[in-house]
């Protein structure tokens, strides 16, 4: 098994492209931390399914906007399995909303959940790594759009634009301790962040037409690659991005 003895964090574990990754990881042998704010039961559901395959996984409920939650989750990860080898910052939202439209409160709150904690938990995760003496891992789910304008959803894109210089320069400064940070890129998911287009029959026709392999991605086509970047086998990735995207963002169709 690929992730044998190691300990990974997984923030927004319980649903999309976070409960695909706590799912993929699991099955090759890591013991999980899940990290939810809301639906309980639905983190329930993924762990009984995950001790039911012989699995290890615990939830812990902390929201990624408060360093101090931040700091708990990384605690419960050596409270319960005694170290931590990754912790992976999945959880975000969006809010489709344009440069004129945009609040305040929704600005800063994207910022918050999609970008601040992945400053703070790069940080207390950088601290237990080296107290720990182990290289580690900090794995971003980005989005194409840290690269590429979607006009529309701007305080996303600003956010995400953030993530792809913090896995820059985090990796550059933390390389000296082992440690290593790279973006992951998906493109459209299927996902409840997707569910408006999906249930457009004309936005979802619009985006597979943009996209060059015509579909959405399945959420678990991404925690593939993230049990790849997580695997030993990618042990000299670094400080950069990995785009799993069905080619749209070289496509000739705009959005
Ligand atoms: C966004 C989706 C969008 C997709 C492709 C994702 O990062 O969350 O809203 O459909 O990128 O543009």
């Amino acid at each position: 098994m690929l992730l044998e003895g190691k300990t990974l964090i997984v923030t927004g574990g319980n649903s999309g492209i976070g409960a695909a990754i706590v799912r993929a990881a699991a099955a090759e042998g890591a013991s999980i931390v899940i990290d939810y704010v809301s639906h309980g039961d639905a983190t329930e559901t993924i762990i009984a399914e995950v001790e039911a395959a012989g699995g290890r996984a615990v939830g812990v409920e902390a929201d990624v906007s408060r360093p101090a939650d931040l700091h708990r989750m990384v605690q419960t990860a050596v409270d319960s399995f005694g170290r931590l080898d990754v912790l992976v910052n999945n959880a975000g939202i969006e809010t489709r909303t344009s440069i004129l439209d945009t609040s305040e409160d929704d600005f800063r709150r994207v910022m918050d959940i999609n970008l601040t904690s992945a400053f703070f938990g790069t940080q207390f995760a950088a601290k237990q790594f080296i107290a720990q003496g182990t290289p580690g891992l900090v794995l971003n789910i980005s989005s194409v759009h840290e690269d590429w304008p979607m006009p529309g959803n701007v305080a996303y894109c600003v956010s995400k634009g953030g993530l792809r210089m913090l896995t820059r320069t985090a990796g550059v400064e933390l390389g000296e301790h082992g440690i290593r940070v790279v973006n992951i890129a998906p493109g459209a998911v299927r996902t409840p962040i997707n569910t408006s287009t999906e249930q457009d029959p004309a936005a979802l026709r619009t985006l597979d037409a943009a996209i060059p392999l015509g579909r959405m991605a399945d959420p678990a086509e991404i925690a593939d690659l993230v049990v790849f970047l997580a695997s030993g086998r990618a042990s000299y990735m670094t400080a950069t991005t990995v785009f799993v995207d069905g080619g749209i963002m070289q496509g000739s169709v705009g959005l």
